[in-house]
């Protein structure tokens, strides 16, 4: 098996040379370039629009305003409801609802000149009352219609009963920012019209849902929209919705009549395309003396725009992580004028995960109780909130290797006491969870004369490894070396696959690509059997296979003691060899894989253990986090040492969100004030220590046919609560507010 195995990515070689192609190298014929006027108030009308300066620049070809831009049917938001639609700005009206809105597109022959031309679009506003209050709205928040697909609100047995009986509670709020994705690949589109056909070369977590979004929006059939991406340059969530400035490059691109390629500018992406929305968190753990939860409440305060109602649903995993009697979890929005948020990193886990997880470890400290022991008191062994058991769940074994790798043991329990000359020294832990989710995928296998196999999937690689892991499962699924296969993606034209969020891409894809794998194994087979000319003539089919690319004999009479069914020496012939025989044709095979009745039946969700050693700076504040290990269980690794990259992507991220991230609103005027990559702070390699990552052994018969619950994501939850809880440790300063900055440890 070459599943598993931590082979080096098929498309590094391509990577590494520059010649991974991103959504903004395609360069068709004629190609001009837009670029997008956003707004500067948050709220209000424009007025005038003085598009003179700009269009009397050499190279400007148009400036498309409200004023002047093509009417789409529905004013643009057509696809608002049939897809995953976003409500989007598209110069159909003079509403301005955030600062950062596009408001017009400048077009010109060079990028330098379509930059200028936008700096010279002059706006009148009509400003009006902009609600930019976090504090105000929480007051009137309401209730999403629901939390992703869970309800908003949930609850079971008295939380207020079980709280005032319990021995000890703790309650607490803690708040998380605003939080930009910032991939290196800024959001990037190429529009190309050809007659009534639309190209687009963007860079999207999900070719299939933009297809449908886009078609949506220009009134036309899904055929004649092509969305093709066959390398992301990160999305984490914000290139998994069809945003403004797709639509805006390809309305610029039938005004001019030629191809047009927008770029999103670094500051434009603290605007139109989402982040992770502030929350305000509410926590309330009631237990017994001897630590057994009885009351378990976590209610969440997130904000939304004026135009969506988007929730974080960082109260999700509040409804399962722990045994308790009583459970009550909610969500509520907060209506601003500023950007729709959207999915980030773990969306609704990370943010809660902090919440939750900090809160127990306070109740542990509260209880004189070790915080894993508190965990290991409490677990859950099934979903209890859903009254399901789960489909697998080696939290437990997670816990175990996590705190045996980490030396947890050497914990000293008072806080405060661990010192390395002017370092404090603290060691917190948390568990991570996220959901195991999974969609229908479909695959293609073609099997070319020489023996060489496309398999293809509309799916992503956002890289993260999906060309590699996909190739390995279709590899062996047909019987063939992994250099024989070339997987493809991106290309909405393939067979259909879920966009890559909710980690579930591995999830979704790899079922379909075995299925197709295996079909076309068949198909080879069956035309071995029927070929006179093949040794397999009139074989029983259980008696042939397909290995390293050439079909064999299994019948045990026919191989000598000690010969394997790859040996030389047993029966066999090169697939080439059958299909020369048979006409050199290209044979096809095709499967679609679905989840079925055990979503209904299992509750399903990757678990794991962080454990995070900090050094705080007694004089300065200053952290710093020298060594985090972190064991999971996410079932079936595709690749050994893509997974364990995933997750060291993950912890770091997770490093970010404990320590840095942070994007700051100006509350005059709805800004992001630090819309930079100066400014805004993620990790840097001198920010990280060394990682830890594993794997504990994990079989789920019931998540998907090769037992894989997906680890896009998992590998952020965890870190910022057992980073915060180490900073406890390390100080006897609780921090609920992130990021942990130095002023709030002074
Ligand atoms: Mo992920 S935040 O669902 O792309």
């Amino acid at each position: 098996m070459i599943t598993g195995q931590g082979i080096d990515r098929v498309d590094g070689a391509l990577k590494v040379t520059g010649r991974a192609p991103f959504a903004a190298e395609f360069a068709p014929p004629g190609l001009v370039h837009a670029v997008l006027v956003t707004s500067s108030v948050p709220s209000g009308r424009i007025v005038r629009m003085d598009v003179a300066a700009a269009t009397a620049l050499p190279g400007v070809i148009a400036v498309l305003t409200p004023m002047n831009a093509p009417r789409l049917p529905q004013k643009g938001q057509a696809g608002v409801n049939p897809a995953a639609g976003r409500v989007l700005s598209l110069l159909q009206d003079d509403i301005v609802s955030y600062n950062n809105q596009p408001i017009a597109v400048a077009v010109a022959d060079t990028l330098e000149r379509a930059a200028q031309a936008a700096r010279l679009v002059r706006v009148t506003y009509a400003a009006a009352d902009a609600k930019l209050d976090f504090a105000v709205a929480k007051a009137t928040a309401k209730p999403p219609a629901r939390a992703n697909r869970e309800p908003a609100d949930l609850q079971r047995g008295d939380l207020a009963a079980s709280m005032s009986s319990a021995a000890t509670t703790v309650g607490a709020v803690y708040t998380t920012p605003i939080g930009h994705h910032n991939p290196m690949e800024p959001h990037a589109t190429v529009a190309d019209w050809s007659g009534d056909h639309l190209t687009l070369h963007d860079a999207t977590q999900n070719v299939g849902g933009e297809r449908t979004a886009i078609a949506h929006v220009f009134g036309l059939a899904p055929e004649n929209v092509t969305v093709i991406n066959p390398f992301v340059g990160g999305g984490f969530g914000c290139k998994g919705s069809t945003w403004s400035h797709v639509a805006l490059a390809a309305l610029a691109a039938k005004a001019v009549g030629r191809p047009v390629k927008l770029v999103l500018e670094r500051p434009q992406m603290f605007g139109m395309v989402g982040n992770r929305p502030r929350t305000e968190q509410t926590l309330g753990l009631g237990a017994a003396r001897d630590g057994m939860l009885v009351a378990v409440g976590h209610q969440t305060v997130s904000e939304t725009s004026m135009l969506e109602d988007w929730p974080e649903t960082s109260s999700l995993a509040a409804r399962h992580l722990y045994s308790t009697p009583s459970n009550l979890s909610t969500h509520r929005l907060a209506k601003l004028h500023i950007a729709t948020p959207t999915f980030t990193r773990a969306p609704g886990e990370a943010s809660g995960n902090f919440a939750l997880e900090c809160a127990m470890d306070e109740l542990a400290y509260k209880l004189r109780i070790d915080p894993l022991a508190l965990r290991l008191r409490n677990y859950a062994e099934q979903d209890e909130s859903k009254r399901k058991p789960y489909s697998s769940k080696s939290l437990r074994e997670c816990y175990r290797v996590g705190a045996e790798r980490f030396g947890w043991a050497a914990r000293a329990a008072m806080p405060g006491t661990m010192r390395d000359g002017r370092s404090r020294i603290g060691y917190g832990m948390a568990t991570a969870t996220y959901p195991a989710n999974r969609s229908a995928a479909e695959a293609l296998v073609r099997m070319l004369p020489d023996g060489s196999v496309v398999v293809r999937s509309a799916t992503h690689d956002l890289g993260t490894g999906t060309y590699t892991v996909m190739s390995q499962v279709a590899a062996d699924a047909i019987g063939v070396p992994v250099s024989k296969v070339r997987f493809e993606l991106g290309d909405s034209r393939f067979p259909k696959a879920p966009g890559a969020g909710g980690s579930q891409s591995a999830a979704s894809v790899s079922p379909a690509v075995h299925a197709a794998g295996l079909a076309m194994r068949q198909k080879l087979i069956e035309l071995a059997i029927a070929d006179p000319r093949s040794f397999a003539h009139r074989s029983d089919a259980a008696q042939i296979t397909v290995i390293d690319g050439w079909l064999r004999s299994t019948n045990a009479l026919s191989l000598v003691p000690g010969r394997t069914v790859a040996d030389a020496a047993s029966p066999g012939e090169p697939i080439a060899a059958l299909i020369g025989r048979n006409g050199g044709v290209v044979l096809e095979t095709t499967a679609e894989s679905k989840p079925g009745v055990e979503r209904e039946q299992y509750s399903m969700h990757s678990f794991g253990a962080v454990f995070a050693e900090v050094r705080v700076d007694a004089d300065l504040g200053t952290v710093r986090v020298p060594r985090i290990t972190g064991v999971y269980g996410v079932g079936t690794v595709l690749n050994a040492k893509l997974a364990r990259s995933q997750m060291l992507g993950g912890v770091v991220w997770g490093v970010g969100m404990a320590l840095l991230e942070e994007s700051m609103r100006d509350e005059r005027n709805g800004r992001i004030v630090n819309a930079n990559l100066a400014e805004y702070h993620v990790p840097v390699n001198a920010d990280i220590g060394a990682i830890d990552v594993s794997f504990v052994p994990e079989s789920d018969a019931f998540v998907n046919p090769l037992g894989v619950k997906g680890l896009g994501e998992i590998g952020i939850t965890g870190v910022t609560a057992a980073i915060a809880n180490a900073v406890f440790h390390a100080t006897g300063k609780r921090v609920r507010d992130l990021p942990i900055t130095l002023d709030k440890l002074l």
